[in-house]
C-alpha cells in the first residue's frame, strides 16, 4: 500500500523509517518531510498545518492510509475533512483531539469520568487565579489550556514564580490565546512515564513503555521542552502499572469521549505520575509522543502499516504487537538557546560517523543548504540506538553523540539515568 504521513519532525522521520520497512507498505510520502525523512519518504513540500493543502495533495496521490504526526492539524480538523472523502485516516476527529487541544476540556471530562490525576482550577481571571495559588500554596503548577508545543507548563516551587506565571499566560504575552485560559494544579510527585495506546473505537491496544525526560538540563532541572530524550520500556511502568493505567485512564477516557459522541482512532498517549496513590494522568495527547516514538519504533518488531491501517478501518480487534526484547534510547540534540530563541543555519557534520557507531539518526529540526544539513528548528536531531538494557543503548548512543561536529548544538548528557540505576 502507500502511505501519507503528515508531519517533518523526528516522530514523523521515525514513523516513516518504520513504514519503509513494513512489508505491507509499497510506497511512503511524507508532507513536508525534512532532509533526514528524505531517505525513507518522497517528501512534498506542503506543510504539516496546510489543511487545504494536504486535502489536495491526498486528491492527487491517492494514498491508501493517511498517518497524521502532529497535533495542530488533527486539533484544527484534518482527520474529518479526510473522512469526509473516505480516505482511511490514522488520527482522531477534532472533537476527540480536544484532548490535547484544551486542556480544560480534558481535565473536566477526567473529572466526569473520575479519572485519576491532579485536583485542579480553570481560570480566565488574574485575580481569582491569584486567590486559588495564595490559598494552596506552593509548590504548584500553572498551565496554558491551549497548544503550547510542551513549554506551557511551570511547575512553580513559589507563589511569586506561580502569580508571574499566570499574570504572563493571562495578559495573552506567553503563548498568545493559548494562554487565554489558565489551569491550576495541586503539584503530583513521584516517576513520570509515558503510555501509549492504539485505540480504534472500543479496541485500545498498549503500546511498550517509555519515559520522557521533558526538562531542558541534566537532573531534570531548568525549563520544560518538548523533550530532550526517551527510552523504551520505562522500568517503572511493570506490568501491574500498565494494566492499571489501562483500566483506569484509558479505557474509561476513550468511553467518555464516545459519550460525547466522538469517537478515537489514532494514537492516545497518556501522560502519568507514578504517585505513591497510584498512577495520575498528567495529560493527554493524540498522536505519537516525540522523542518517545523514536525509542518506540526502534523497538517495534510488528508490521507498522498494517497495524494503523487495521486502526483506521476500525479492525484492531485481535492484532497483537512484537516488540524487540531489549532496550531503545534516543537523546535529543538541540539548538542552543531553545526553548527560547536561536541562530538557524548552522552546518550540522559528523552525521555518517555517527550512524556508523550503530545508531539511527532521525532528523527533526532540519533543512539543507548549499549541500549540508542546517539546524532549521529547536530540536534538531534524534540519536537512537538499541541495546539489550539501557544501559548499553545509552552507551552506544553518548559514544556515537562523540562524532557530532556541530559547535551551537547541546544534548543532556543524563539520558535514562533512572533506568540505568534501577538496572544496577
Ligand atoms: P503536561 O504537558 O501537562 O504533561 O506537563 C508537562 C510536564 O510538567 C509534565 O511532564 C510534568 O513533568 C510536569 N507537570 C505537569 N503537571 C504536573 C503536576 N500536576 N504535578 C507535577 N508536575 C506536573
Ligand atoms: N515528549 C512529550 C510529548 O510528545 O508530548
Amino acid at each position: 500500500m502507500k502511505v501519507l504521513v503528515v508531519g517533518g519532525g523526528g516522530r514523523e522521520h521515525a514513523l516513516c523509517w518504520k513504514l519503509k520497512r513494513s512489508v505491507s507498505v509499497s510506497e511512503v510520502v511524507c508532507a513536508p518531510g525534512n532532509p533526514g525523512i528524505a531517505a525513507d519518504a518522497r517528501c512534498v513540500p506542503v506543510g504539516a498545518e496546510n489543511i487545504n493543502g494536504l486535502l489536495a495533495l491526498a486528491a492527487s496521490e491517492k494514498p491508501d492510509l493517511i498517518v497524521v504526526g502532529p497535533e495542530v492539524p488533527l486539533v484544527a480538523g484534518l482527520g474529518n475533512r479526510l473522512r469526509e472523502k473516505s480516505f482511511a485516516v490514522f488520527g482522531p476527529d477534532k472533537a476527540a483531539a480536544n484532548l490535547e487541544g484544551s486542556k480544560s476540556f480534558s481535565k473536566r471530562l477526567m473529572y466526569e469520568a473520575g479519572i485519576p490525576t491532579a485536583r485542579f482550577e480553570v481560570h480566565v481571571n488574574v485575580d481569582e487565579a491569584i486567590d486559588t495559588i495564595r490559598s494552596w500554596g506552593a509548590p504548584i503548577v500553572v498551565k496554558a489550556s491551549g497548544l503550547a508545543a510542551g513549554k506551557g507548563v511551570i511547575v512553580a516551587q513559589s507563589e511569586k514564580k506561580a502569580v508571574d506565571a499566570v499574570r504572563d499566560m493571562l495578559s495573552g504575552n506567553a503563548f498568545g490565546e493559548a494562554g487565554s485560559q489558565v489551569i491550576i494544579e495541586e503539584c503530583l510527585v513521584g516517576e513520570e512515564a509515558s503510555c501509549l495506546f492504539i485505540v480504534s473505537g472500543d479496541t485500545i491496544l498498549p503500546l511498550a513503555s517509555s519515559q520522557d525526560h521533558k526538562a531542558l538540563l541534566d537532573g531534570d532541572l531548568g525549563p520544560n521542552t518538548g523533550g530532550m530524550g526517551a527510552y523504551s520500556p520505562a522500568p517503572c511502568v511493570t506490568a501491574a502499572v500498565a494494566e492499571q493505567v489501562l483500566e483506569t485512564i484509558a479505557r474509561p477516557i476513550v468511553a467518555a469521549l464516545k459519550r460525547k459522541g466522538a469517537e478515537f482512532i489514532g494514537t492516545l498517549y497518556v501522560g502519568v505520575m507514578l504517585t505513591e496513590d497510584g498512577p495520575k494522568t498528567l495529560e493527554f495527547n493524540v498522536r505519537f509522543g516525540d522523542p518517545e516514538c523514536q525509542p518506540l519504533m526502534n523497538r517495534l518488531k510488528s508490521d507498522l502499516g498494517e497495524v494503523l491501517l487495521a486502526a483506521a478501518e476500525k479492525r484492531l480487534d485481535g492484532i497483537e504487537l512484537e516488540w524487540e526484547k531489549g532496550s531503545a534510547l534516543c537523546v535529543v540534540v538541540a539548538s542552543d538557546g531553545y526553548p527560547g530563541s536561536f541562530e538557524k543555519g548552522q552546518p550540522i557534520g559528523g552525521l555518517d560517523a555517527i550512524a556508523a557507531a550503530g545508531t539511527t539518526v532521525f532528523h527533526a529540526g532540519t533543512a539543507a543548504k548549499n549541500g549540508a544539513i542546517v539546524n532549521g528548528g529547536g530540536r534538531v536531531l534524534g540519536v537512537t540506538a538499541t541495546g539489550a538494557t539501557v544501559k548499553e543503548a545509552q552507551h552506544t548512543v553518548y559514544h556515537a553523540l562523540e562524532s557530532l561536529d556541530w559547535p551551537g548544538g547541546f544534548y543532556r548528557r543524563d539520558i535514562g539515568y533512572r533506568a540505568v540505576a534501577r538496572e544496577s
